[in-house]
C-alpha cells in the first residue's frame, strides 16, 4: 500500500538514501541501523516533511502527497513543542490542522493519555514536561484519528521501562489495522511482533530476519 520507488536523498554532496524501492505493509515495520544512517531521513520522506530527490513515494498507486499527508500520523524524533499551550490545547490544535472533529478528538487524546501515563498532565502548560512527557505527547498526537498510515520515530526514547511498555502496546495494537514504520535503537523485544524489520546503513536499506534464528547446536 505504501511503496518507495527508487528513492535517493543528498543533502548538499551527500548521500543518505541511495535508489531505496521498498512496500510496506500493515503491521509494525521496524527501520533500524547506526545513528546518522538515515533512519529519520526515510522517516521525514515518509511523512511528506522532505522531498526525495529523486525518486517517488506512492501511496494506494499514486505519487500523491496530499493524500499522503491527510492520512498520516507523524511522531517526529526532535520537535520544538509550544510551551505556553496545555498538552491537552496542543492536542486540540494538531487535531484541528488534521481537520477531526474536536469533540471526538479530545475524547481520545484523553483516552490515549488515560492508556499511557499521561492523563493527569494533559491540562498543564508543556513548559512543565519532563523529556519523557514531551515524548508521549508527540506520540499521542500522531494516533489522533486513527491514522492509517503511521510514521513514529524512536517513540520510547526517553521513557522509564513502564511507559515505554504501555506505548509499545499501543503501538503493536494499531498495527493490526495500520502501516505502522518506527524507528528504534531496542529492536529486539518487537522484532517477533513485526511485519518487517528493515536495516538503514550506508545509504542501503536492508531487510532482515524478523525472526531471530536459535543458534544451531
Ligand atoms: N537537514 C539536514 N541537512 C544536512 N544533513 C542532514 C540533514 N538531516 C540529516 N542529515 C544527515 O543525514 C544523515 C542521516 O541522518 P538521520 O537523522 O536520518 O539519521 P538517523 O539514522 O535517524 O540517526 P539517529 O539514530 O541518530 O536518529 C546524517 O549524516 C545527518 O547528519
Ligand atoms: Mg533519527
Amino acid at each position: 500500500m505504501l511503496e518507495l520507488r527508487g528513492v535517493s536523498k543528498n543533502y548538499a554532496r551527500m548521500r543518505v538514501l541511495t535508489e531505496v524501492s521498498l512496500t510496506f505493509a500493515t503491521g509494525l515495520n521496524l527501520l533500524v541501523g547506526p545513528s546518522g544512517a538515515g533512519k529519520t531521513t526515510l522517516l521525514r520522506l515518509l511523512a511528506t516533511a522532505e522531498r526525495p530527490s529523486k525518486g517517488s513515494i506512492v501511496w494506494k498507486g499514486a505519487a500523491d502527497r496530499r493524500a499522503l499527508r491527510r492520512t498520516l500520523g507523524y511522531a517526529p524524533q526532535a520537535v520544538d513543542l509550544p510551551d505556553d499551550l496545555t498538552a491537552r490545547e496542543f492536542a486540540m490544535h494538531m487535531a484541528a490542522l488534521k481537520g477531526l472533529k474536536l469533540e471526538q478528538a479530545d475524547q481520545q487524546f484523553q483516552a490515549i493519555a488515560a492508556t499511557i501515563g499521561l492523563h493527569d498532565d494533559i491540562n498543564r502548560h508543556i513548559a512543565s514536561f519532563s523529556g519523557g512527557m514531551r515524548r508521549r505527547l508527540i506520540f499521542a498526537q500522531a494516533l489522533l484519528g486513527d491514522p492509517e498510515l503511521l510514521a513514529l520515530d524512536e517513540p520510547t526514547a526517553e521513557l522509564d521501562s513502564e511507559s515505554a511498555s504501555k506505548v509499545t502496546d499501543l503501538i503493536l495494537e494499531r498495527a493490526k489495522g495500520s502501516i505502522v514504520v518506527m524507528t528504534t535503537h531496542l529492536a529486539e523485544g518487537l522484532r517477533r511482533h513485526a511485519a518487517s524489520v528493515l536495516r538503514v546503513e550506508a545509504g542501503l536499506v536492508t531487510p532482515q530476519a524478523t525472526q531471530l534464528l536459535e543458534p544451531s547446536a
